[in-house]
């Protein structure tokens, strides 16, 4: 992971271009006994690991049980991948046609699956429907603490705060 961190700082110097990061991300492989230590689940929500932060990027470990989904949400403008460590995934990309009223067009539905690399994300949908939990590796790039969701049910745009389920292996 150290050396991931390493080749992520240097990119921050360039400003994450985008090809040669997601090269990056694709090519890089972890093994199960460096992610175990960030692998926690939380029977309530998806369980958002932090593995390494700083002003430039952050690195997540996400564990999803079945069922367990992320509603519709955009990224602050932020270069965003992530890549699938384990199971498959619905993955559902939109495009923000007006904010008020609030109109969404879906653009895209990826069934994903291991190694999979997503990114950078604009506005999505992410969800475990399968019966196996499943485990992604996100890059932000810069780091943010909260994103807007779109509810096309009820046109409401919210703000939604994330926080970290463990940081650096330690359940918060
Ligand atoms: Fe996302």
């Amino acid at each position: 992971m150290d050396k991931f961190i390493k080749s992520l700082k240097s990119f921050a110097k360039e400003d994450f271009p985008i090809k040669k990061v997601s090269d990056f991300i694709l090519n890089s492989n972890f093994s199960k006994k460096t992610l175990d230590k960030y692998s926690y689940f939380n029977e309530k929500a998806f369980a958002r690991n932090m593995i390494y932060k700083d002003q430039d990027f952050q690195i997540l470990l996400i564990c999803w049980s079945p069922g367990q989904l992320a509603p519709i949400h955009g990224h602050e403008g932020e270069k965003c991948w992530f890549k699938i460590i384990s199971g498959t995934l619905e993955i559902c990309n939109y495009k923000l046609e007006s904010r008020s009223p609030l109109k969404l067009k879906k653009i895209e539905k990826i069934h994903a699956h291991k190694d999979y690399l997503d990114g950078p994300a604009d506005i999505h949908s992410v969800n475990n429907f399968s019966k196996d939990p499943v485990v992604t590796l996100h890059i932000y790039a810069k780091p943010y603490d909260s994103c807007e969701t779109y509810d096309i049910k009820t046109k409401q745009i919210k703000r939604m705060e994330m926080k970290y389920h463990s940081i650096d292996g330690k359940v918060c």
